[in-house]
């Protein structure tokens, strides 16, 4: 891990959910080097085993971890997904509807609630996480994670609202694919053709490295970002651009 000269996020408590996932250690290992406490909640693998559709356990979750370490002054909310379901209309059934927009949605809200009444005494902030398969039709994810993450925005920008007087801001970063050890396989097991016409489609013309969501993550969660709010930030290289 490489430290950082200024650190932004000295004495502060980072909770990422998803954070045993391929972006979710990336991003606790940028808040650790940049000299924060940071906790991975996950399903298994991370600091604290939670589901993140069990909003009681999140509220005991944020309760434990604020009596150990302070805070949380940050939460980011990666935990989601398409999570193994199928992509195509006639194969996903009403119960990979649900889990879909379970851990997707309500387990972004819940971790948001959870963490609030920490957040606005701490006037701390939340970076959620859509994704470019919500904000344009994807090919490569279905119809539930297009309307899980498309809800993402209208999430993170209420409840930006409804936090803002807190000093408390929520923002959503929006990634294009990025090659985690799970999604490197399936990049690399494409043909020739298939991987230039991916490649192609992204203005910068390159896949990212793991770093580059990290680094605007760590931006909306710092202080740089103190008037910035209720925002989605396209990370794809310029595969999709919004007016
Ligand atoms: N990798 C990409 O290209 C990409 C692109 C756009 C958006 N995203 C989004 O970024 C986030 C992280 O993606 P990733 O590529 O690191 O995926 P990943 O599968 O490696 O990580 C997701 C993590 O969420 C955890 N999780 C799943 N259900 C959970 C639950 N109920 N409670 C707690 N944790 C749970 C998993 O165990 C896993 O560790 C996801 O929300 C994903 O939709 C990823």
């Amino acid at each position: 891990m490489t430290t950082v000269k200024n650190p932004r996020f000295a004495d502060r408590t980072v909770v990422v959910t998803g954070g045993a996932g391929g972006i979710g250690r990336a991003v606790c290992e940028g808040f650790r080097a940049e000299g924060a406490t940071t906790i991975a909640l996950d399903l298994t693998g991370g600091d604290l085993d939670v589901d993140v559709t069990d909003e009681t356990a999140l509220r005991e979750a944020m309760g434990d971890i604020h009596s150990r370490h302070g805070g949380p002054h940050v939460l980011v909310t990666l935990a989601g997904g398409s999570l193994g379901t199928p992509r195509d209309l006639d194969a996903f059934t009403a119960a990979d509807v649900d889990t879909v927009l379970d851990v997707n949605v309500k387990g972004t809200l819940y971790a948001c609630r959870a963490a609030l009444p920490h957040l606005r005494r701490e006037r701390g902030s939340i970076v959620t996480c859509a994704s470019i398969g919500g904000r344009q039709p994807s090919p490569v994810t279905g119809i539930p994670y297009a309307t899980a993450k498309a809800a993402i925005g209208g999430l993170t920008r209420r409840l930006a609202v409804e936090v803002g007087g807190d000093g408390v801001r929520v923002n959503a970063v929006a990634p294009g694919l990025f090659l985690t050890p799970r999604l490197r396989g399936m990049f690399d097991g494409l043909s020739d053709a298939e991987r230039a016409s991916v490649v192609d489609a992204i203005a910068l013309r390159r896949m990212p490295e793991l770093d580059e969501i990290v680094a605007p993550i760590l931006f909306l969660a710092s202080a740089e970002a103190s008037f910035i709010t209720g925002i989605t930030v396209d990370v794809n290289g310029g595969r999709f651009m919004p007016l």
